[in-house]
């Protein structure tokens, strides 16, 4: 089986190549990623390295670059994970945002649609190559906001708040309008928060993480009380494959942990778990960029506390609440997830205090730019 796997260099989509090759030996991956601020060839150093793994830098926009992939490979399944996914960007930024997760998802779609299809039906319909499938990787976002009570299911009315959350419903409806117009063989996937390796230091956890390390200043935005719902990203992957693999086609699965956290919760979290960490295994102290030593000689972890903790402006039509029912998945697909919270967040940030170099990458660039215009 051949995957094409857009955002393969991103967060979820490097974690999805890294999963899946680990797992089937009899796949090859091509990767297209047009390397945004967000997307990083370093990620995936490693399985780059393999003769199964073909990288194409390339907008998902630009049928050119797609019509090329489709016409030189036999691809069973797209997976699309291409987008912009910051809301803060989108906020300041719409534009791009409709660009890619709008429009480069209908030009994916026209693209698999030319090279799948084989002619048509006595009622007009194409006819599809057997087996194919498209998969888009979307969001709990598009269902706006909870109160204190309830779930998101998938016949929860999409209700977006943020440009980045009306660009992806506005993804996940052409996805829908091609099952029903074209019958072409789609599934859609909404997650909530994921965290884990290979985050990319704008979103809340790898941006709480950083700067604990540089011994800056947490931001929390508004009073801290809006809730996500985490999932472990490797958790994600597992249920993107199980869908591509054994999900009816047309339908939509909600994946979701049932993890609901407070922000201030996860922020006072991350502070206490890396304090902890350097209590009992002081080595790691020398990863602190604040390195005053105490008289013993050991670097001083006292200011490692909620003080670091700072109140600011709340973000713009911030949604409240967000929170996955999961059981459709579960009871149809047999998917559950697997990691522990507290688990999970001890392993992320060990990682990340064991992969400083590729922050240091990441962040190099424009990130210090945008910082200091958000903070
Ligand atoms: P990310 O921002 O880390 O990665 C996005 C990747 O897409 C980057 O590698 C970037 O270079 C690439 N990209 C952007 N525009 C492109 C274009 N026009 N053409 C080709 N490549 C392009 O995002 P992520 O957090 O890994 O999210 C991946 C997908 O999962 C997104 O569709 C997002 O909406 C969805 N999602 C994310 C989360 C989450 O918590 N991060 C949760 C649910 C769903
Ligand atoms: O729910 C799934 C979504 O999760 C994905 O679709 C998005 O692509 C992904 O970015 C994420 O969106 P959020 O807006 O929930 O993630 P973010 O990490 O930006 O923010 C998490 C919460 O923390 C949110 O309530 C805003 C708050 N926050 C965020 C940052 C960056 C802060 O309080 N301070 C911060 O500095």
């Amino acid at each position: 089986m051949t995957y094409l796997v857009t955002g393969g260099a991103g967060f979820i989509g490097a974690n999805f190549v890294k999963y899946m090759l680990a797992k089937y030996s009899d796949i090859q991956i091509i990767i297209l990623d047009s390397l945004t601020y967000a997307g990083n060839l370093g990620t995936l150093s490693e399985e780059l390295k393999e003769a199964r793994v073909k990288f194409v830098k390339g907008d998902i926009c630009d049928s050119i670059v797609t019509d090329k992939i489709f016409s030189e490979n036999t691809i069973d399944y797209v997976v699309n994970f291409a987008a912009e996914s910051h809301v803060d960007r989108s906020i300041e930024n719409p534009q791009i945002f409709l660009q890619t997760n709008i429009l480069g998802t209908q030009n994916l779609l026209d693209t698999a649609k030319k090279y799948w299809t084989t002619g048509k039906d006595d009622n007009n319909y194409p006819i599809w190559k057997e087996g194919v499938k498209y998969l888009q990787v979307s969001t709990d976002e598009v269902y706006g906001s909870l109160g204190d009570e309830g779930y998101f299911t998938e016949t929860t009315p999409l209700d977006p708040s943020s440009p980045y959350s009306a660009a992806k419903t506005g993804g996940d409806l052409i996805v829908k309008a091609y099952g029903e117009t074209y019958k072409m063989p789609i599934n859609i996937t909404r997650c909530s928060n994921n965290y884990g390796p290979y985050h990319f230091p704008e979103k809340l956890i790898p941006l709480i993480i950083r700067n604990i390390l540089e011994g800056k200043k947490l931001p929390v935005y508004g009073d801290g009380s809006n809730v996500r719902d985490w999932l472990y990203v490797e958790d994600h992957c597992k249920a993107i494959d199980i869908v591509v693999n054994k999900g009816r086609i047309y339908e939509v699965y909600n994946i979701g942990g049932h993890n609901e956290k407070k922000n201030i919760d996860i922020v006072k979290l991350v502070i206490s778990t890396i304090h902890d960490i350097m209590e009992k295994e002081p080595q790691y102290r020398s990863v602190l960029k604040k390195k005053e030593l105490l008289s013993d000689g050991t670097i001083d972890i006292s200011w490692m506390n909620n003080d670091l903790i700072t109140f600011v402006k709340d973000r713009q039509g911030h949604d409240q609440r967000y929170a996955i029912d999961p059981a459709k998945i579960s009871t149809e697909l047999g998917w559950i997830p697997e990691t522990m919270f507290d688990k999970g967040i001890v392993k992320t940030i060990r990682w990340y205090l064991d992969n400083q170099e590729w922050v240091e990458e990441v962040t190099s660039g424009n990130y210090m730019k945008y910082y200091d215009q958000m903070y």
